[in-house]
């Protein structure tokens, strides 16, 4: 089921079953979809998460979508921000609509009351070394019924109604989270894009385990998100040093 543009420029399909909206989404793209294509799914079989987890979700209980961006060369320096634009889009919402305390977990998450109720997959699409598509997949959790089992969850997983006793339904979170996804792609090439982020950043100032590809956790105290999205943080040395890929442990 497919609509002309929304008010805030997205063209909305509502699919009842899908394996990934992000596959969907990149598909749409190899197809010459435009800017803006969303797909939302009522349930989702194979969600992927980062680093070849999956995502587990619930047809009324979890919001699942992924935006087909068509990015334009002033946003290519910015690509690596497009995973927190997710983030700061739902913060926002949480905060503003739902008078919440959402912080962002970087590099892809959303804690509410330091648990994890949603994360955010981009996935880039290449031709002759320019990004053509970029794919940006969502997965919130609105209540408990969408939460992994215990065992599958690498950090705490939360849920919107369980931390902020917030309710409401995956279409009407989307219609709050479009506007502010819209608002942060605007924000994203500006110093400010980055103000935001840091001012939401979860455990900022604060010693937390960090695992990376090669290492086992060390200890490091996060100070802030750096232009280029990479996380500044201090090691037991008192060396600062920028993180590319790393992921703060529950
Ligand atoms: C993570 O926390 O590791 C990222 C999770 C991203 C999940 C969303 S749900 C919609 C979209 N489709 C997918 O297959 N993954 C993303």
């Amino acid at each position: 089921m497919a609509s002309g543009p929304d008010s805030a420029g997205f063209h909305q399909i509502l699919i009842p079953e899908t394996n990934s909206t992000n596959d969907e989404c990149l598909n749409l793209a190899d197809l010459g979809a435009p800017d803006g294509t969303l797909v939302r799914a009522l349930r989702q079989t194979g969600g992927r998460g980062r680093s070849g987890r999956s995502w587990h979700s619930h047809p009324e209980a979890s919001l699942t979508f992924s935006v087909l961006f068509r990015p334009q060369p002033r946003e290519y320096p910015y690509l690596t921000r497009f995973t927190l634009l997710g983030c700061l889009a739902l913060a926002r919402v949480l905060s503003r609509n739902f008078g919440a305390d959402p912080r962002i977990k970087w590099p892809n998450d959303v804690l509410l009351e330091g648990k994890k109720v949603s994360g955010v997959l981009v996935e880039t699409l290449w031709q002759d070394e320019i990004p053509s598509a970029l794919v940006l997949g969502m997965g919130v959790n609105l209540n408990d019924q969408a939460l992994p089992p215990q065992a599958d969850a690498v950090y705490p997983a939360g849920s919107l109604e369980g931390q902020a006793h917030i309710h409401t339904t995956p279409q009407s979170l989307l219609e709050y989270l479009l506007p502010e996804l819209r608002r942060a792609r605007e924000l994203l090439p500006t110093p400010g894009f980055i103000e935001e982020i840091n001012t939401c950043l979860a455990f900022k100032g604060e010693w937390v385990p960090l695992r990376t590809n090669t290492e086992t956790a060390l200890w490091v105290r996060l100070i802030s998100v750096a232009d280029d999205g990479s996380l500044w943080a201090e090691g037991e040395d008192g060396l600062l040093s920028r993180r590319y890929s790393a992921e703060i442990s529950g």
